[in-house]
C-alpha cells in the first residue's frame, strides 16, 4: 500500500508523460463517469435510498457537522495506518462492505471487487445477494492473495437454507460472519418502483441461493430448468420479520467463527448485542435505504461507542467518500470503516481496477489527511481532533 505522498506522485508522474488516470479521482466526477456508463434503472438503484432520500442526506450532512482541528509540530514522519480487526492486521482501516448483485455493475461482478480487496491486503465482504457464488469469488481472491474474507448473511425465514450457507461460507475460508439486521424486508425505493426494477426478479444476484443444497432441494425442477421457480421461492423465503434478539443463539449454534451484527444505531441495540455475546458492532444505516428520515450514521456512532466500551470492535459505514470521513469516524470510536457506493462507482467504471484504485485513492487521502492533522497512526485519533460545526451545509464544489 503506497503512502498518500507515493500515491500522489505516481499520479502527477503520469500526468508529466500527458496521461491522466483513467479512473477519475475526484469521487463526483468518477460517480459521474459511472453514471454515463451504466443503465439510468442500474444507476439509481446504486446511487438511490429509501423514500425522499433524507437519510442519505444526513449521512453526508453529520459528516460536514464535524470538522477537523489540525495539530502542528507533531513529527509525523512515520505513519502507520494499520489496525487491528477480530486477530488480523489490516493495512488500513478500510474493509470493501457487501453489496449484492453487482454483476448489473460489471460482468467480473464480486470477483472483481474481491480480488481488487485482496491485491492490497483489505478485506472484502461477501453479500448473500452476490452474484457468483461464494466458493468460486473466495476461489478468485485466494489466487491474488489470502486477505481476509467475510460472508454477510440475510437472514431468511428457512433455518436449514440459513445453516447451510453458514457451513458453506465457513468451508470457502469467510473468517467472520455479518448479519444484516436493518433488511428483514426491502425498504421503500421510489427510485427502483419507479423504474419497477428489483434485480433479483430478474435472476440477479441469486448464485447463492441457485447453488446451495438446501435451496436446491425445496425445488421441484433445478433453477437451470425453471428459473421463474427458483426466483418465487427465494421471494417466498428472504424476508424475517419475526426475528427477535434471542435468535442470536441459532447463529452461534451453527458458526464458529466471529459474529458481527451489522445496522446498529441505537445505543440500546448496542447493549442488548454485547448481551447476546456478538463479536463486533457495525453502525450502519444501509446507506440510507432503508429508512427515510433517519438518523445520520455517524450522529449515531459516539452513542454505540460509549455503550460499548471497548468491549467489542465497532465499525461503521454509511456516506464514506473521503479520506476525511475516515479520520472523523476513526476519531469517533470506529476501528475501521466500509465502502459501499463509492468502491462502487470504481467497479463500474475499471472493474477490478477501478475498485482497487479507489481503495488506493482512499487510503493515500486518509494518510495524508492524518499527517496534516498531525497524527501518525489510528490509535492516536479520538474526539479531541474534531469540533462540532453549526453548519450541515457542505461547502460548494469547486468545478474542475
Ligand atoms: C447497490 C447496493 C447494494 C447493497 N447490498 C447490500 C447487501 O447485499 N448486504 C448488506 O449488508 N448491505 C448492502 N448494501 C449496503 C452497504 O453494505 C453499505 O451499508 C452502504 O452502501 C453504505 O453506504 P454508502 O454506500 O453511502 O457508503 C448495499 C448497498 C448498495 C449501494
Amino acid at each position: 500500500m503506497p503512502t498518500g505522498a507515493e500515491r500522489e506522485l505516481q499520479i502527477y508522474a503520469l500526468g508529466l508523460s500527458g496521461g491522466k488516470p483513467s479512473v477519475p479521482v475526484p469521487v463526483h466526477l468518477l460517480e459521474q463517469k459511472a453514471k454515463e456508463i451504466l443503465a439510468p434503472r442500474t444507476y439509481d438503484y446504486v446511487a438511490g435510498g429509501a423514500g425522499g432520500e433524507d437519510t442519505m442526506r444526513a449521512n453526508r450532512e453529520s459528516f460536514y457537522r464535524w470538522r477537523i482541528v489540525p495539530r502542528m509540530l507533531r513529527d509525523v514522519s512515520k505513519r502507520d495506518l494499520s489496525v487491528v480487526v477480530l486477530g488480523a492486521r489490516l493495512p488500513a482501516p478500510i474493509l470493501l462492505g457487501p453489496v449484492g448483485v453487482q454483476e448489473i455493475i460489471h460482468s467480473d461482478a464480486d470477483v472483481a471487487s474481491a480480488r481488487a480487496a485482496a491485491s492490497v491486503g483489505l478485506p472484502f465482504v461477501l453479500s448473500t445477494m452476490s452474484s457468483r457464488p461464494m466458493e468460486e469469488v473466495a476461489q478468485w481472491a485466494a489466487k491474488v492473495a489470502e486477505s481476509p474474507r467475510w460472508f454477510q448473511l440475510y437472514w431468511g425465514k428457512n433455518p436449514e437454507l440459513t445453516a447451510s450457507m453458514l457451513q458453506r461460507s465457513e468451508r470457502a475460508g469467510y473468517s467472520a460472519l455479518v448479519v444484516t439486521l436493518d433488511t428483514n424486508i426491502l425498504g421503500w425505493r421510489e427510485r427502483d418502483l419507479h423504474h419497477g426494477y428489483l434485480p433479483f426478479m430478474l435472476e440477479q444476484g441469486l448464485a447463492n441461493y441457485f447453488s446451495d443444497p438446501v435451496f436446491r432441494g425445496l425445488l421441484a425442477q433445478s433453477p437451470e430448468q425453471n428459473p421463474a421457480a427458483a426466483v418465487q421461492l427465494w421471494g417466498s423465503l428472504f424476508s424475517n420479520t419475526s426475528l427477535t434478539w434471542k435468535d442470536i443463539g441459532f447463529l452461534r449454534q451453527h458458526t464458529r467463527v466471529p459474529i458481527i451484527l451489522k445496522g446498529i444505531l441505537h445505543s440500546n441495540d448496542a447493549a442488548l448485542a454485547l448481551d447476546a455475546g456478538v463479536d463486533g458492532i457495525i453502525v450502519s444505516n444501509h446507506g440510507g435505504r432503508q429508512v427515510d428520515g433517519g438518523i445520520g450514521a455517524l450522529d449515531a456512532l459516539p452513542g454505540v461507542v460509549r455503550e460499548v466500551n471497548g468491549r467489542v470492535p465497532v465499525l461503521f459505514d454509511s456516506g464514506i467518500r473521503h479520506g476525511a470521513d475516515v479520520f472523523k469516524a476513526l476519531a469517533l470510536g470506529a476501528r475501521a470503516v466500509l465502502l459501499g457506493r463509492v468502491y462502487l462507482w470504481g467497479l463500474a467504471v475499471a472493474g477490478e481496477e477501478g475498485v482497487r484504485d479507489v481503495l488506493l485513492n482512499l487510503a493515500a487521502d486518509l494518510d495524508l489527511t492524518m499527517a496534516l492533522s498531525g497524527y501518525t497512526c489510528c490509535r492516536e485519533l479520538d474526539s479531541s481532533a474534531l469540533c462540532r460545526s453549526d453548519s450541515a451545509e457542505p461547502l460548494r464544489r469547486p468545478r474542475l
